[in-house]
């Protein structure tokens, strides 16, 4: 290891503390002020990805979007990002107006190796089949580029999105105590909109991956030390939280691709 990244992570370890801290407090304002929990949780996203590239002059599909924070946040460090996502509702929510697509992001309109990032960012714990739409969104990053993807974990504290904690008791008992307590049922229903995405089977789709080196696993929120956690069966489904993925095309890199939406 060369000395430059053990000697920032020596002495960053108060600040990733910090920052863990500050990402979970910032959690309990999601309902109260929206846009600045999620400017601030999509330029930390940034921050996690400048380990690995720039944005600058990139071109970044940005899958569940929705009303384009990361997108924003992208944009404000040089990259053309699009939003894919598949609910126009979520694309037009906070008043926002990204550049965007409506569609599936297994049935997203873009070639194979069309951008240099893909990105995702807590869409696939809302697909049944958590490998094959990442496969799919994967196979728009052209050789050379990155993939990144995030995810909630079914077992996590926050696995049953605002039925939490009670999806511990089973995801569509939780949903019926949400819909007595609230008198409307959940946004996120469970086997309909949300599905139980373990960290198992999506460390086991990085992995397995012939076509994508893995270059980070880690827990999101959570100091980079934690990375531990994900090498323990169980115990990694509890308190990752939300897995986060870095994966590099293998294949002959090009410098940027050029993105069918550009100019
Ligand atoms: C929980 S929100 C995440 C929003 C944002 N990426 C974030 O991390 O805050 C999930 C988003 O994924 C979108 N979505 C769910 N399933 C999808 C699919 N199969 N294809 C495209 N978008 C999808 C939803 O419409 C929603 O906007």
């Amino acid at each position: 290891m060369t000395k430059g990244p053990l000697a920032t992570r020596r002495a960053g370890s108060g600040d990733d503390l910090r920052r863990s801290v500050r990402l979970f407090r910032s959690f309990l304002t999601e309902q109260t002020d929206p846009v600045g929990f999620y400017s601030l949780i999509a330029e930390d996203a940034v921050t996690l990805m400048s380990r690995h590239t720039t944005l600058a002059g990139k071109s970044v599909i940005d899958f569940g979007g929705g009303p384009g924070f990361y997108s924003e946040a992208f944009a404000r460090h040089g990259a053309r990002s699009v939003v894919v996502d598949a609910d126009h509702a979520e694309i037009t929510s906070h008043r926002r107006h990204p550049l965007s697509v409506q569609a599936l992001a297994e049935a997203a309109p873009f070639g194979e190796g069309s951008v240099d990032i893909v990105f995702s960012s807590n869409l696939l714990e809302h697909v049944p089949d958590l490998p094959a739409v990442a496969d799919r969104m994967a196979s728009a990053v052209r050789p050379g580029g990155l993939v990144v993807l995030s995810y909630t974990a079914w077992l996590g504290p926050w696995g049953g999105h605002e039925t939490s904690p009670w999806h511990y008791f089973g995801g569509h008992r939780a949903a019926r105590r949400y819909a007595r307590k609230h008198g409307k049922a959940p946004k996120n229903v469970f086997g309909e909109s949300m599905y139980a995405a373990s960290v198992a089977e999506g460390l086991r789709w990085a992995r397995q991956s012939t076509t994508l080196e893995l270059l980070e696993a880690r827990p999101r929120y959570l100091p980079p030390w934690s990375r531990f956690l994900l090498r323990v069966p169980v115990v990694r489904e509890f308190l990752t939280w939300n897995l986060w993925l870095v994966l590099r095309r293998v294949g002959n890199d090009r410098d940027t691709a050029e993105p069918k939406w550009g100019n």
